[in-house]
């Protein structure tokens, strides 16, 4: 890529100032001084300094990070109301940084936010059936007829019924809590199955996607990057 690109992904001015920068003899390329704004460079083997601060020591041209979404965020790389969960996530190359689907503003949990693209297209392609588990708490009682409803696929206003789901509660702490695993990503989809069986979600938190299980020592609203484990689970 271009030196001044590679700059402007740092957040580290306009054009006109970064040119100014270069023209100043404040950027170094492997040790020497850089003239030229369109001078090519690789991030990932190029040494840049600027200011004498190194750019490039922790650079890699893909970055993956989990996400525990909280309530009251947009999935959204901008929004001209909301705050988006990109503005919880502060690495110093945010560029081309996106949420892998979306969460609705308030469901929390698992997200997936990398500037990988081709990873964000598999994980969310239909035909590669990647499975979403979620924690749903509801108005009513779920009943065994309810889950196997729920299992076999419903009428939620679409033209085609949901794919068959798995769904059974778990018992945490004297509380009913529905596990539903989905592997299509349907607008509105669980909180759609929910009404379409008289009942109403009043909670919602996804907690895998795919082999990926939410890390429980995240807080909403906190982030780490992917170990290479968990993101060969993904691959
Ligand atoms: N289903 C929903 O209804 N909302 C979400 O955020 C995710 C799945």
């Amino acid at each position: 890529m271009r030196l001044d690109k590679f700059l402007g992904d740092c957040s580290l001015g306009t054009r006109k100032q970064l040119k100014e920068y270069i023209k100043n003899g404040m950027v170094t390329v492997d040790g020497a001084v850089a003239n030229k704004p369109e001078m090519p460079v690789d991030p990932e083997k190029n040494e840049i300094i600027f200011a004498g601060e190194n750019l490039t020591r922790d650079y890699k041209k893909y970055r993956y990070y989990i996400l525990n979404k909280p309530q009251g965020v947009v999935s959204a790389t901008r929004d001209n109301h909301d705050k988006t969960v990109l503005d919880l996530i502060d690495t110093g190359y945010d560029k081309d940084l996106a949420p892998v689907g979306r969460l609705d503003k308030d469901t929390e949990g698992l997200l997936i936010i990398t500037n990988d693209g081709k990873l964000s297209h598999r994980l969310l392609s239909p035909k590669k059936h990647v499975e979403k588990e979620y924690e749903v708490h509801t108005k009513k009682h779920v009943s065994d007829e309810d889950l196997r409803k729920l299992e076999n696929g419903l009428d939620i206003g679409d033209e085609e019924l949901t794919l068959p789901a798995k769904a059974f509660i778990e018992n945490q702490d004297g509380t009913e809590i529905l596990h539903l695993i989905i592997h299509e990503g349907r607008f509105h989809q669980v909180k759609r199955m929910l009404e379409a069986i008289g009942n109403e979600v009043t909670f919602l938190k996804r907690i895998r996607m795919g082999q990926l299980v939410l890390d429980s020592a995240l807080l909403p609203g906190e982030y780490r990057e992917l170990t290479n484990d968990e993101l060969n689970l993904l691959k």
